[in-house]
């Protein structure tokens, strides 16, 4: 049997969707493990949404009982002024009723980023997407420095979770680097949620 693990990613640009991609792959490379990806709609701040109910092109919109179905998740966010973007964010904010149920409790989440540049927030942006995971009682997933791209790379990719550094204009392709660290963080993470799940059914 197959269990899901969630991708949950916003994107503008495309940067942090091919992370999630690659995420997506590890996670996919994992027997036993398969990953659900989605997407959340933008927000505007003065109407409601606008976007149409399916999106155009990449993954579907997120529905709650993704939340509920998924046994670990992976959230990405395009760096918005060294936090997270507010279409991800509103989301989360619509999780009121799952983190009074616990949903998440005890499920494995790592988070990733695309920042335009190398020292613009990515970091910031990373751990301050564990805060409402945090809340929810996730138990964060890192990447280890036992991943030998984490010390070398000259690109994206840090403890934290995987990152891209777009560059200025958002061209930057995605580093081998930063490939191998989201990769890699897609198969720990699938590893780590299968094996709580073993424990959670016990
Ligand atoms: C409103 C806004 C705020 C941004 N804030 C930052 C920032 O604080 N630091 C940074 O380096 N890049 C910032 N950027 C650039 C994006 O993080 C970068 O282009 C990212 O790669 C976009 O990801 P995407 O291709 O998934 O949309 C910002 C872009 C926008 C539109």
């Amino acid at each position: 049997m197959q269990q899901d693990i969630l991708v949950l990613y916003y994107s503008t640009h495309g940067a942090t969707r091919q992370l999630a991609q690659l995420i997506a792959r590890g996670i996919d490379a994992v027997p036993g493990a398969r990953a659900r990806v989605r997407t959340v709609p933008k927000v505007s701040t003065v109407c409601e949404s606008m976007e149409p109910a399916v999106p155009d092109s990449g993954a579907p919109y997120v529905e709650l009982a993704d939340l509920r179905d998924c046994i670990g998740l992976a959230l990405g966010s395009p760096t918005r002024f060294g936090n997270m973007a507010a279409s991800l964010k509103y989301f989360l904010d619509g999780t009121a009723n799952d983190w009074l149920q616990g949903t998440l409790a005890g499920k494995p989440a790592c988070v990733f980023t695309s920042t335009g540049s190398m020292h613009g927030g990515n970091e910031t942006t990373l751990l301050s997407m564990m805060l409402p995971l945090l809340h929810h009682g996730m138990l964060i997933v890192g990447t280890p420095f036992t991943e030998l791209a984490l010390s070398t790379t000259a690109t994206g990719g840090t403890p934290y979770g995987p990152s891209h550094i777009a560059g200025p204009e958002s061209r930057l392709p995605i580093s081998d680097a930063e490939k191998q660290l989201a990769v890699a963080q897609g198969k720990r993470l699938a590893e780590i949620a299968l094996k709580l799940s073993v424990e959670r059914a016990l």
